[in-house]
């Protein structure tokens, strides 16, 4: 057909033969359309049904975390540079109104993570759970839950323990890329360190003024960036940071001593969990070393009701990043809005959305998680899943708190 009209239109030029020419190939596009998508979805579906196990045997997998960590290319490790990484932690000087430092919310007591649901910055003092905001107070909570820095230089490991440190997957709604670019957002977000008195274009400038008129930091930045004409900058400031969180992780739980061949460092309930974890469709997501996918799901999580808006994730299309489940002993109140405080309570929110369930009233069904559908949890599972998820912490990391900072404010912030 397509030739016929082809052909018409070198024999005869004429407006009729052109628009029969037009007229046969939108025929023929559209019956080539309507044809052969419907059976590729076939081919699909038949498919899937029968390789559904492989799928879900091919996605579950686990490995123990490597020994090294990678660094960027042009953020070399240097002992000088990683104690001046650990100074800034903990240095609220880096704040709006010197009042929050990174280790406010990332503590190494409570596993650099936090025991509340929603973070409180500036205006707050006290920690943990017992911090408040102090009165009058016109600063919002930061709207998700602190996670932990222990292993975030893993972040973006695949299946086959490959990742790239200067493209690694930051926050729940993973908007920032590497340990580098992420570490300056803080300083940027009004309730968590900058406060109202400088703008999100002063404060940067306005940090690195002040470090500059602290001798101890221009003589602590000059060691441990040699040879550089200016050494105290932004750039500088994030990549010191960025060298110390990456010495922040924990490499040898009872689990990783157990698949690097010690067969009795795990008991043997913890061995049938974790044999249930992928039975039931856990590892789909929970994969790899890092027991992430690093990937968005939407799963429908309850609303934190502490919240005015609706918190809508990734593209606000609802999805989250796959939480690692390493030292979940440190991470809880759970999930990007801390709505759960226990993992007993996570478990029973997976029983009630496992194969399509339930389901929260924002969220249309086909925008769940297709492998929210093929998850299979029964109550009989909770149990056994609990104990394996236990193997996975790990307390052996850095805890030293410096004993005072350059700047000489209250080391990590206001947290009597
Ligand atoms: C007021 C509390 C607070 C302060 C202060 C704070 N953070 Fe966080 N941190 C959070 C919260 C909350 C998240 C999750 C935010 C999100 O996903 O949107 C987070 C996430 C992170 C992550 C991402 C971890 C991951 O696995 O993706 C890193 C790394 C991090 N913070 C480092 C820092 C550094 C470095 C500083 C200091 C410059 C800092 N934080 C200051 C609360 C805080
Ligand atoms: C479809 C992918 C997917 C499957 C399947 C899945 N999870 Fe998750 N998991 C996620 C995502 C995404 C989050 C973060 C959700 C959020 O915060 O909104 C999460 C969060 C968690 C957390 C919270 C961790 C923290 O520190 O806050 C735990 C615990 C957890 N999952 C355990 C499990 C268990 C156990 C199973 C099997 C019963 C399971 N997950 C199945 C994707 C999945």
């Amino acid at each position: 057909m397509f030739m016929l009209g082809f052909l018409c239109l070198l024999s005869d030029k004429s407006m009729i033969a052109q628009t029969w020419f037009l007229i046969v190939c939108f025929a023929f596009t559209t019956l080539f359309y309507q044809c052969s998508p419907k059976k590729e979805t076939e081919v699909k579906s038949a498919n899937e049904n029968s390789s559904r196990e492989a799928t879900i045997h091919k996605l579950s997998i686990h490995h123990a975390l490597p020994n090294d960590v990678k660094v960027p290319a042009d953020n070399p490790r240097t002992p000088e540079k990683i104690e001046l990484g650990r100074l800034l932690f903990y240095d609220p000087v880096l704040s709006g109104n010197k009042d929050v430092a990174c280790a406010t919310c990332h503590h190494p007591s409570n596993g650099y993570a936090e025991y509340r649901d929603l973070s409180i910055g500036v205006n707050g003092r006290g920690f943990g759970s017992s911090r408040e905001f102090n009165k009058p107070n016109d600063i919002p909570f930061v709207k998700r839950n602190a996670q932990t820095i222990l292993n975030s230089a893993f972040n973006g490991m695949d299946i086959y323990n490959d990742y790239d440190p200067e493209n690694a997957p930051m926050f729940w709604d993973v908007r920032s890329k590497s340990l580098e670019s992420q570490s300056l957002e803080p300083l940027l977000a009004m309730e968590e360190m900058r406060g109202k008195r400088f703008t999100k274009e002063e404060i940067l400038a306005e940090v690195t003024r002040r470090l500059k008129n602290i001798p101890e930091y221009v003589s602590l930045f000059e060691e441990a960036f040699i040879n550089e004409q200016e050494p105290i900058n932004t750039e500088n400031l994030a990549k010191a940071m960025a060298a110390f969180e990456r010495t922040l992780i924990t490499n040898n739980s009872r689990f990783d001593q157990y698949l690097k061949g010690d067969s009795e460092a795990i008991s043997l309930s913890e061995k049938e969990g974790f044999k249930v974890f992928n039975e039931a469709g856990c590892g789909n997501c929970h994969n790899g070393a890092m027991f992430s996918d690093f990937k968005p799901h939407v799963l429908g999580v309850p609303t934190n009701p502490k919240l005015s808006t609706f918190d809508k994730g990734i593209g606000e299309e609802y999805g989250f990043r796959t939480a690692s489940l390493r030292n979940l002993r440190f991470t809880a109140p759970y999930m990007h809005n801390g709505q759960f405080n226990t993992l007993k309570e996570v478990l029973e929110f997976y029983e009630d959305i496992a194969g399509g369930k339930e389901k929260h009233p924002e969220v249309k069904k086909d925008q769940y998680d297709p492998l929210i559908n093929d998850l299979r949890l029964l109550v009989k599972d909770m149990g056994p899943i609990l104990s394996f998820l236990n193997s996975l912490n790990d307390e052996d990391f850095d805890k030293k708190v410096p004993h005072r900072v350059p700047s000489g404010l209250p080391v990590g912030g206001n947290l009597k």
